[in-house]
């Protein structure tokens, strides 16, 4: 069973969908799996980084994409031996991710890697184009929304940021038109997918509305 969300930056869709697979069971009673695509797509870029691959050169992307050591271990990404969580939310890797995701073939690489990893297992996945390219026969479907200001007043408060709230604000807008401009998986609210503005909504408030459906149509 697969529950799959998508949204823009800021929208809280990793810590609803991390509520929701450590509290919700699949039909056949096993728990569900958390996978946050984006966080491919950010290791892939600090991978880059590192290996001096400029972020915007396809060729050489690719190619590291279809190398690339990414495996889970107890829920957790590694690059390699390397727990890189912690490292794929810098001004860095932010500021790259958005062009490198846009490369179509390296979705179709992070596509595989998140159809595999979700395979058999009752899973929660998230990103931008889980509901409409990656599982849109997926039985839950979510979007989940909030203003640009929102946003960038969340992203400030979570402090892991250098800039200013005005400069998150723009580097959000920026990274939003790549986002909703790509030529394969752009962010879009997909044909019944149920779509929900969390401006002024808590996470308790947002998880609520979301498990609610689910049990409902459960
Ligand atoms: O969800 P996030 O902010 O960690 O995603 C990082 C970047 O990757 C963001 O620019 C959007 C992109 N992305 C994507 O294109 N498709 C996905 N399924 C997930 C993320």
């Amino acid at each position: 069973m697969v529950i799959a969300i998508d949204g823009p930056a800021g929208t809280g869709k990793s810590t609803i969908a991390r509520m929701l697979a450590e509290n919700c069971k699949g039909r056949d009673g096993k728990p569900f799996t958390y996978i946050n695509s984006g966080n491919l797509y950010r290791a892939i870029t600090l991978g880059c980084l590192r290996e001096g691959i400029p972020p915007s050169d396809p060729v050489r992307v690719l190619e590291y994409a279809k190398r690339a050591p990414l495996v889970y271990r107890e829920g957790k990404l590694y690059l390699g031996d390397e727990m890189v969580e912690d490292l794929l939310h810098s001004d860095e890797v932010d500021a790259h991710v958005s062009p490198l995701s846009a490369i179509v073939p390296v979705r179709h690489v992070v596509n595989d890697h998140v159809r595999k990893l979700a395979a058999g297992l009752n899973a929660v996945v998230e990103g931008r184009d889980m509901t409409t390219v990656v599982f849109p026969n997926a039985e839950y479907r979510f979007y989940l929304d909030a203003s640009i200001k929102e946003r960038a007043r969340r992203r400030h408060e979570q402090g892991v940021s250098r800039l200013g709230l005005e400069e998150i604000e723009a580097a959000i807008a920026k990274r939003d038109a790549i986002d909703r401009n790509k030529e394969e998986g752009s962010l879009t609210v997909g044909d019944g997918v149920s779509c929900l503005d969390t401006s002024d909504l808590t996470l308790n408030q947002v998880y609520a509305t979301l498990i609610e459906k689910i049990t409902m149509e459960g």
